[in-house]
């Protein structure tokens, strides 16, 4: 088992609650509330893995993709460098006729699940990226009404990610920020694995927490662990 090819997150303390890093192929969902740090996290693992030559594709399907490279920047001053992997094309970031198409239609015959497939694969193919974050996947759920469809058209956008020979994550709005709440929906079990990102403590004293609740194809950390945004990054407090 110790032979899992891996990739690393690069974020402080992650790597060790995920035992050396996210397996190779795998799917992974970042589910979390409203502002707990699933596109800063997701984006901060492929500029880590960019940098490393790894090429990488952010999907950007709720915000122009400008706008996550400028918060990143923002957030991250240290991590200002992504201008050059994106300027040499080792960062793609992309999404935006996507994330277009789905806000001006209504109906969602017009722009379809097979489109979003295609248009994300044309923007994997534009680096042969092996890893890609999709942000999110709650976006594509309300283009599709009925539940069954739904997973189904995620177990197609998944199987195609792994034949592509991507490993990839995606983000996922959850509907509480609290631990108490997670309920997982049904169709977080097709992905490989989750980390849940939570707002935990009091009102005047809100701290972070996540977990990894699974991970195929690994051992991983079962703590829930603090963590924090800083200007240097996120920092993942996995060693008690
Ligand atoms: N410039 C910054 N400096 C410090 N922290 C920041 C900065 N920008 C954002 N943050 C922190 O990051 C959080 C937002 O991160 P992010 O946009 O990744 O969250 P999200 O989970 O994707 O939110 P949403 O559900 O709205 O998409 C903010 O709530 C804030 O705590
Ligand atoms: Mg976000």
């Amino acid at each position: 088992m110790g032979d899992v090819q891996r990739i690393n997150t690069g974020v402080e303390g992650l790597d060790d609650l995920l035992y050396g890093g996210v397996p190779e192929l795998n799917q992974v969902v970042v589910a979390g509330g409203p502002g707990s740090g699933k596109t800063l996290l997701s984006m901060e693992i492929l500029y880590h893995a960019a940098k490393r030559g790894i090429p990488a594709a952010f999907i950007a399907l709720e915000e122009d993709p400008r706008t996550v490279v400028k918060n990143f920047k923002s957030a991250f001053p240290s991590f200002s460098d992504v201008d050059d992997l994106i300027n040499n094309g080792t960062l793609v970031v992309g999404g935006e006729d996507a994330a277009m198409r789905i806000q001006s239609t209504s109906d969602s015959e017009s722009y379809s699940f097979g489109n979003i497939v295609s248009d994300i694969e044309t923007i994997v193919g534009t680096n042969n990226a092996k890893l890609v974050a999709i942000d999110s996947v709650s976006l594509i759920k309300l283009m599709i009404s009925d539940n069954l469809t739904y997973r189904k058209s995620m177990l197609a956008l998944t199987s195609n990610l792994r034949r592509l020979g991507v490993t990839g994550i995606m983000t996922a709005e959850m509907p509480s920020s609290e631990r108490k709440d997670l309920k997982f929906s049904q169709e977080f079990f097709i992905f490989d694995g989750i980390l849940a990102m939570y707002q935990m403590g009091e009102a005047d004293k809100r701290t972070l927490g996540m977990e990894i609740v699974k991970m195929r194809g690994s051992n991983h950390s079962w703590s829930l662990v603090p963590y924090e945004i800083t200007s240097g990054g996120f920092k993942v407090y996995s060693i008690q």
